[in-house]
C-alpha cells in the first residue's frame, strides 16, 4: 500500500496485491521482476531504434531491433530473479535453461514485444507472459500458475491472473504499478468483434460467423495488436477476438505458448472462453515452441456461436 504524494488516497501496489491473494514469495518476486523489466521495455519502445536487427526468429520473421532488445531485457531479469529454471521466448530458437535444479522454481514463456511492427506507426503493443511451476513448458495451458500482459499504450497497464480473478494495474508517475481494476469480469455476450487474417481467405463457417456478428450489431474494432485488442474486449467486458484458420493456413497465426495460452488463462478467469473452433485452447497439448492454433476468444456465448458456425458449415 503506497500513499500518493499530495493525495489522501491509499493505493494498492502490485506486490501488496499479490501478497493479499496469498501468492507465494517466489511467484510474487517473479511477477514483480517482470513488471519491473517492463519499465525498460517501455523506455526502449518510446525511444529505441526502429530499424531491423538483421536477424530472423524461429518463424523466419525478420526481427526488429526492438524485438531483440525487449527480449534481452526480460530474459536477463528472469535469469537474475533466481526463481526461474526454463525460459522460452518468441524470439529464441530453443529453451534456455537458467537453472538446472527445478525444485520450487518456475518456467516462463513470453512474447517480449507482441505487435512490434506497430511501433513504427505509433500504435499500442504489449508483452505477454505465461508461467508454469516446475521445468515443463510444453504442456496444456490449463496448468499455468499465472499469466499476465503489459500493454504499452497512452498509459502502461499490467493485467494478471493467478487463477483467482483478473486484475489491472496502471503505471503511475513514479513508474509503480497501482491497482486500477479488480476482479474484471466479462458479460456472456458482447457487441465488439476483432477479426484477424484476410477475410477473403475465411472458411464458410467463419464468414457466416462474421455475418452473424454484423447482423447482431457488433462493431469492428481491430488494431492489429493482440494485447490492445484483447485488452479492449476485457476492459469493456464484452466482445470477441478471432484469428481463424484460413484457406491454406489451417493453424492461423498466433502461437500457443507465447500468445494463446496466457491470454486464454486471463480471459477464462474473467468468465470468458477461448477455443480453436473445436477444442478449449487451454486443453490443447503443446508439443513445440512454434505451435500455432486458430483462436476465438472473448465472451462465452460469442465463442460458443463461433464453434457452432464452424461445425455446421461445409469446410
Ligand atoms: P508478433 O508481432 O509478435 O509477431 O505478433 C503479431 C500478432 C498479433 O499482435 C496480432 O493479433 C496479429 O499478429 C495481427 O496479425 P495480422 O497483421 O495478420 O492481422
Ligand atoms: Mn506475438
Ligand atoms: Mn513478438
Amino acid at each position: 500500500m503506497a500513499k500518493e504524494p499530495g493525495s489522501s488516497k491509499f493505493q494498492v501496489d502490485l506486490r501488496g496485491h499479490l501478497r493479499s491473494k496469498g501468492v507465494s514469495n517466489n511467484l510474487t518476486h517473479l511477477i514483480c521482476e517482470i513488471a519491473d523489466a517492463s519499465k525498460y521495455v517501455i523506455n526502449a519502445v518510446r525511444t529505441g531504434d526502429l530499424g531491423v536487427a538483421g536477424t530472423s526468429n524461429l518463424y523466419g520473421e525478420e526481427q526488429l531491433a526492438l524485438d531483440v532488445l525487449s527480449d534481452r531485457i526480460i530474459r536477463k531479469r528472469l535469469i537474475h530473479s533466481g526463481v526461474v529454471c526454463n525460459i522460452a521466448s518468441e524470439e529464441m530458437e530453443t529453451i534456455y535453461q537458467a537453472k538446472a535444479n527445478a525444485g520450487g522454481l518456475y518456467s516462463v514463456a513470453y512474447d517480449p514485444l507482441d505487435g512490434s511492427s506497430l511501433v513504427d506507426v505509433n500504435l499500442a503493443v504489449g508483452t505477454i507472459v505465461s508461467i508454469f511451476q516446475g521445468p515443463e513448458l510444453l504442456q496444456p495451458g490449463r496448468n499455468q500458475v499465472a499469466s499476465l500482459y503489459i500493454l504499452y499504450g497512452p498509459r502502461v497497464s499490467l493485467v494478471y491472473t493467478v487463477g483467482d480473478g483478473v486484475h489491472e494495474f496502471t503505471m503511475n508517475h513514479l513508474m509503480e504499478f497501482t491497482l486500477s481494476r479488480e476482479n474484471i469480469t466479462m458479460a456472456p455476450s458482447g457487441d465488439i468483434y476483432s477479426p484477424g487474417g484476410l477475410r477473403n481467405k475465411y472458411l464458410p463457417g467463419v464468414e457466416q460467423y462474421v455475418q452473424y456478428l454484423e447482423a447482431k450489431g457488433a462493431k469492428l474494432r481491430y488494431s492489429g495488436g493482440f494485447v490492445p485488442d484483447i485488452n479492449q474486449i476485457l476492459m469493456k467486458g464484452k466482445g470477441v477476438f478471432f484469428y481463424p484458420m484460413l484457406q491454406g493456413v489451417p493453424n492461423g497465426k498466433l502461437r500457443m505458448l507465447f500468445e494463446l495460452n496466457p491470454m486464454a488463462f486471463i480471459i477464462e478467469n474473467a468468465g470468458g472462453a477461448a477455443s480453436d473452433g473445436t477444442r478449449r485452447i487451454l486443453d490443447i497439448p503443446v508439443e513445440g515452441l512454434d505451435q500455432r492454433a486458430p483462436v476465438f476468444i472473448g465472451c462465452k456465448e460469442d465463442v460458443a456461436k463461433a464453434v457452432e458456425f464452424l461445425n455446421s458449415a461445409p469446410t
